[in-house]
């Protein structure tokens, strides 16, 4: 059986688990105690029709098992547990505590989180509870202990999955057990009141702290925090919630070292409360949930994104998508359902970026409850229906793709830098422009090497650059003198960089580099900025090689030896350079002042892997096309395209499609809307 290796910090060494699923792994959240018993029999055969050979168990039942304060029901937990064992099909074991009962919450109110102004978080929903709560924290290991022993050894045990998106309805608490918590941990960042002062520049408004017990939340106020407050506090949020999966997983790991942890992210918030690059050194297996907008008439480079970024945190391991939807979900505007195979487009192209499985919220579609309208693998209409008959086609697909379990997403000669911590500066205090957002500028980037096929690994800061032959920083605002220096030292032994603006800005303390911008960059590049222009919403401005900006410009000067490649052609900035490049040896540093318009930015880095000799993964003729290749260690290798677009399209490929057996040779047409698998000759 094919096993994934663990990279959680806390195993001395790498370990080796069995994979979830024979093949990829298929299915999604199963919540049978929605339902009379007498539907769970028809639930696995369905299952097994639709080729499910896992699903996540008991997410939010926490109040079906523990019934009462200490007092645990067992009964339908053991019987569905068997029933899907006996059907075939795995578990992945939540641990319920995303959901605390009512008794609990009748119990110890003090456990549920407290917003910036002050409200306690009623029951009735989920996610109630603060990560700092000690009593919060009693209730839960001892609910996780007892399902641990309880599960440890049942056969269809895979993972445990602890909770459900940490964060996600009990990020940022304000409470009085939180402050204690965050004075703690600053205390023990800080050890000295007066660093903390120093670092977050406390002298303006005259807010010097004498000592630690003065430091409050950021609740409420009509004025604005201090941008480096702001900044730990978001720190503290992700450890805090961080500190509550390390508590279970103990709990975990000690009644069953063999059975692997993980936790759903959702790398889609940008930014989240969560630092998920630091959280995945914790996980045995990066899972990660996406949900396509449907309003996004981009979505699918959405999810490229998020997939790639998916595949970041797990080192290039292969990882799991933990969660998507069939169709429609229930907390956008409007609910869009998905188009004629946007589903399978949707899920394959997960599994080209490195998923090796597709599970979706969820198994039956609730008829009540607060997500009775979200889609789910078998909808309310039941099996009659195209959703369900579009899931057995699905789970056909993916049976016939199991040879790639295993491989990798083939190394990208592009990398790009991505930081929780730069996201959360440039989300803290007041800035040059509120429309501009940390993650707007990367995933264009990626949008547009994704266009011309041309892969990219998306790294943290401090992740290996040996091997690349690109890096992109895209408005990579706070960057630490480590990183700054790898940047440097990157372009210096012969890589090309792309850095745009807004990078570098910051220090570690969200204190601004003074004597220039982009700071940490300067150098590097060979320009400087002393002054920001940020555009008006809708306004943009041209530039001299035909493109256009729009969010953003500013005034660049740039230093001898440093040619501009293109200028603003219009506006209060006519003839300042918008687009710059400087050799370093045998490498080069570009540097981009505005935010192209996607054709611009299409331009941009087509000329940009020309001068750098970046190749695409494989040639295609035209957008649209996605094109990934996954590879095993003994060469083998898949070739994943997959066509967004509304007419057919053709990429260079030789091979034999994986789900059929037909041979290609040279040239593959891909239908309008269609994905094909080639398993390629040697290369
Ligand atoms: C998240 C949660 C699920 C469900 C879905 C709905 O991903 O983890 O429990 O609420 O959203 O889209």
């Amino acid at each position: 059986m094919t096993s994934f290796t663990s990279h959680s910090a806390d195993l001395a060494e790498h370990t080796a688990f069995p994979w979830l699923a024979d093949g990829l792994a298929y299915g999604g959240d199963y919540s049978p105690e929605q339902w009379p018993e007498a539907v769970w029999a028809e639930d696995v055969a369905l299952m097994q029709r639709a080729g499910v050979n896992l699903v996540n168990l008991g997410v939010f039942s926490w109040g079906l098992v523990e019934v009462a304060d200490g007092e645990f029901d067992w009964g339908w937990l053991d019987r569905i547990m068997d029933l899907l064992h006996d059907g075939g099909i795995g578990v992945n074991l939540a641990t319920p505590t995303a959901a605390p009962p009512t008794w609990l919450l009748q119990a110890h109110p003090e456990i549920a989180t407290v917003d910036a102004e002050g409200r306690r978080t009623a029951q009735g929903g989920r996610l109630a509870w603060s990560p700092s709560s000690a009593t919060f924290r009693r209730y839960a290991l001892r609910m996780v202990r007892a399902l641990a022993e309880r599960y440890g050894d049942h056969p269809a045990l895979r993972m445990w999955h602890v909770s459900n998106e940490l964060g996600n309805e009990n990020g940022r608490c304000y409470g009085e057990e939180t402050a204690v918590a965050w004075r703690e941990w600053l205390t023990a960042k800080y050890g000295e009141v007066a660093a903390m002062n120093d670092a977050w520049g406390s002298a303006f408004w005259g807010h010097r702290y004498t000592s630690f017990a003065q430091v409050e939340l950021p609740r409420h106020n009509r004025t604005q925090h201090n941008p480096g407050l702001l900044l730990d506090f978001e720190r503290f949020t992700s450890d805090a919630l961080l500190g509550h999966y390390l508590a279970e997983r103990a709990v975990l790991r000690e009644v069953t070292p063999a059975i692997p942890v993980t936790t759903n992210f959702m790398v889609q918030a940008n930014p989240g409360v969560a630092d998920y690059a630091r959280w995945a050194e914790e996980v045995d297996l990066v899972a990660n949930d996406h949900y396509t907008i449907g309003a996004d008439p981009h979505r699918e480079a959405d999810l490229a994104f998020c997939a790639d970024r998916s595949r970041g945190m797990a080192g290039g391991r292969p990882w799991l998508l933990i969660e998507h939807s069939t169709a429609a979900v229930n907390w956008q505007p409007v609910n869009r359902a998905k188009a004629p195979g946007e589903m399978a487009r949707n899920t394959l192209a997960h599994i080209a970026r490195g998923a090796d499985g597709a599970m979706f919220f969820q198994w039956r579609q609730s008829t009540a409850g607060s997500e009775q309208f979200h889609s789910a693998m078998v909808p309310h209409a039941g099996a009659d229906s195209q959703v369900y008959r579009d899931v057995v086609a699905l789970g056909a697909t993916l049976r016939a793709l199991a040879p790639v379990v295993g491989s990798r997403v083939e190394r990208a000669q592009v990398a790009m830098l991505l930081d929780h911590d730069a996201a959360a500066a440039w989300a803290s205090g007041p800035k040059p422009s509120s429309l501009v957002t940390a993650v707007d500028l990367p995933r264009a980037v990626h949008r547009a090497l994704t266009e011309l096929g041309i892969a990219v690994d998306v790294l943290r800061p401090g992740d290996a650059l040996d091997g690349y032959r690109a890096l992109v920083v895209p408005t990579l605002f706070l960057a630490t003198d480590a990183t700054a220096d790898a940047v440097r030292d990157f372009a210096a032994s012969g890589g090309h960089v792309l850095v745009t603006y807004l990078s570098g800005i910051v220090d570690e303390t969200n204190r601004v580099r003074a004597g220039g911008y982009p700071g940490a960059f300067c150098d590097l590049l060979g320009v400087r900025v002393d002054e920001f222009f940020p555009l008006f919403a809708g306004d943009t401005v041209a530039l001299d090689d035909g493109s256009t900006g729009s969010l953003w410009s500013e005034r660049v000067e740039v230093s001898d030896g440093t040619e501009v490649l293109a200028r603003l052609a219009e506006g209060d900035l006519a003839g300042t350079p918008a687009v710059t490049r400087r050799a370093t040896g045998a490498g080069s540093a570009t540097y981009l002042a505005t935010r192209l318009d996607h054709p611009g930015l299409v331009a941009l880095v087509r000329a940009f892997a020309a001068y750098t000799g970046v190749t695409a993964v494989a040639t295609v003729d035209g957008p649209g096309m996605e094109v990934v290749r996954r590879v095993h260690d003994d060469g083998r290798s898949f070739l994943f395209a997959i066509n967004h677009a509304a007419s057919d399209r053709t990429v260079a490929a030789n091979g034999r499609d994986l789900t059929d057996g037909t041979a290609t040779e040279g040239r593959l047409v891909v239908p309008a809307g269609a994905v094909r698998v080639i398993e390629e000759d040697p290369r």
